[in-house]
Parts: structure tokens; sequence; C-alpha cells
């Protein structure tokens, strides 16, 4: 089965043609109340979430009932991971159930491909530890293309706690491959080691990487990450790196405000920025997560339904 472990794994090619396929789901979306297509009908999907969520779980489960599947999901915290069940029983459980589809949420860097490598259908991740949230840099890259026309030749500014993100490495892979300009800005101990090599460019001065900047990206401090390391004071990062209404104004005059939420606002971000009408696409974001979904559910499963084409 194909599996969509991280952008990594994707040609440019094959991110077009999700962000294309998501287009559709788009429209489909904001039709009205009718907003049904069934294609999945008969299809079980497992949402397996070992970490807390609210955007991507209830998206994906969204997005697979829109497409008609019978979706089911498991909160490790209500499971029997509680009792000390291995994370390959509890993927070989889900697999004796017959899912069609499994996405999967974990703590852990690579869990997620470890599951896929067991089971018998395809697995999406939701986000794995530090390492990749490639559906978060898909419906970004949605949202930037459908904002500023392209993500070719985009400066977009990606700031916060780059160490332990997965959705900045999911960016960075997904945004190079497309073409954009992308620098990345964090205090130095929560830049990651040898940043550069994945084409982006490094600042530990937040204004002098917005200077030009067409796209500004926040994220926020992953603290329940960061055990024993160095813990920036919220007020004391506000100062360095919060993205505020003086800040903003160095990047150029339409510059675009993203945040994967969750937000701490008033820690990366201030309110009046994240709710800016013209200059915020947060919540356009979260649209773009329901479509993105979608086209991934649809492709992933084209095998399992017998019909042709990609995946
Ligand atoms: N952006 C994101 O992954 O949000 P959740 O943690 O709420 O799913």
């Amino acid at each position: 089965h194909r599996h969509l472990l991280g952008i990594a794994g994707l040609q440019k090619w094959e991110i077009l043609y999700i962000l294309k396929e998501a287009e559709h789901w788009v429209a489909l979306n904001r039709s009205g109340p009718a907003k049904h297509d069934d294609r999945l009908s008969g299809l079980t999907i497992i949402n397996a979430f070992f970490e807390n969520s609210t955007r991507t779980l209830l998206s994906f489960e969204i997005a697979g009932k829109r497409l008609g599947a019978d979706v089911v999901n498991m909160h490790a915290a209500q499971s029997s991971v509680k009792k000390g069940e291995t994370l390959i029983d509890t993927a070989m459980t889900l697999n004796a159930m017959r899912a069609d589809a499994i996405v999967i949420r974990h703590a852990s860097s690579g869990a997620v491909q470890l599951i896929s490598s067991k089971v018998d259908c395809p697995v999406l991740n939701a986000g794995d530890g530090s390492h990749e949230h490639p559906t978060q840099a898909l419906l970004d890259a949605l949202t930037i293309t459908r904002r500023r026309g392209s993500v070719e030749g985009q400066t977009v500014v990606i700031c916060g706690d780059l160490l332990h993100s997965r959705v900045a490495r999911s960016n960075i892979f997904c945004l190079k491959s497309l073409g954009a300009d992308v620098r990345v800005v964090a205090p130095p101990a929560l830049m990651p080691h040898g940043i550069e090599a994945f084409g982006a460019e490094s600042y530990t001065d937040f204004d002098s990487a917005l200077n030009g900047a067409d796209v500004v990206m926040m994220l926020r401090l992953q603290n329940e990450r960061m055990q024993g390391d160095f813990i920036p004071s919220p007020r004391e990062f506000y100062h360095l790196y919060g993205l505020d209404e003086r800040r903003l104004a160095i990047a150029k005059p339409d510059a675009l405000v993203m945040h994967p939420g969750p937000m701490n606002r008033g820690v990366e971000i201030a309110s009046n920025i994240a709710d800016h009408v013209e200059r915020s696409a947060i919540t356009e974001q979260v649209e773009m997560g329901v479509a993105v979904r979608m086209a991934c559910l649809d492709i992933l499963t084209r095998k399992a339904r017998c019909v042709e084409g990609w995946a």
C-alpha cells in the first residue's frame, strides 16, 4: 500500500496533484448543506491519536465522513495503551478490525512509519514527534497558493520553536519543493543544527528575517517536548520573537499571517494580528485542512476501491 508518512517522500508533482485534488473538495465543502460525496462508502477509517489534537483529529473525521466512510476515533488516553499495550500490539489490533485506512498521531518520531510496516492498509501521518506533519504542510501550501497565486517565488518566514516542530520540518520540505524562499527564525537554543541543509536560511533576529516577507508563519513553544531543555519565559519570547503590529509592518504591506494552531496569544502572536481580517489566514488554514485530508483519503484508498490513478 501507498502511505502518507511525510513530505520528504513526495515528488513535487505529487504535492501539486494533491493540491489540485483538494481544490475540488474546497468547492464541495462550500457548496451548501449537501456537501457529501459518498465515494468511500463501505470503507472504515480509524483515527488513532496517541497525542492531543483538535484540528487534525476533527478535520480527518469530517473529511472521512464527507466522503461517506465509517470513521472511528481511538484516543490513546481512553484505550488499553494505558494498561501497557505496546504500539505494535495496538496496531495489529486495529489491523485485525480490517480498517481501510489508519490515521495516526504519536509523540515519537518514526512511530507512524513503524505502524505502516505492520498493517495491511494505507497509513496517514497526522504528526509524529518532531519529525513530520505532512497534511499540515499540504494545507498550508494550499492556503498560500489560493491567497498569493502560487507558492513559487514567495518569501516565507517561519518563526518559533523550530527544534521541536514537525510542522516546520514538513513545511520546509514542501515550500522548498514548490519553489519558495524559506527563512527560519528561532532563539539559538531552539534552532536545529544543520537546518540550512534543507535549503532554509536561518536567522536569530526576527526583524531582519521579516524584511521583504510575503508570508509569516508563527509556531508555538512546544513546552511538552522540552524535557529539561532551555525553556524561554513567555514574556521574554514575546519580546524577542512575538509577531505584533510593529514587526508585521516590516514585512511586505500585504504579507499573509499564518499559524498552524493551537495558538498561544501574547506568547508568539498578538491577538490583534491573529484576528486581523485581511492579513490573517488562520481560519482559512483550518478550512483547507478538511479539503486536503479529503484529497489524501480519496487518493490513498483508490487501490482498495479498485479506482485507477495515483497511489
Ligand atoms: N495544527 C495542528 O496539528 O493542530 P492540532 O494539534 O489541534 O491537531
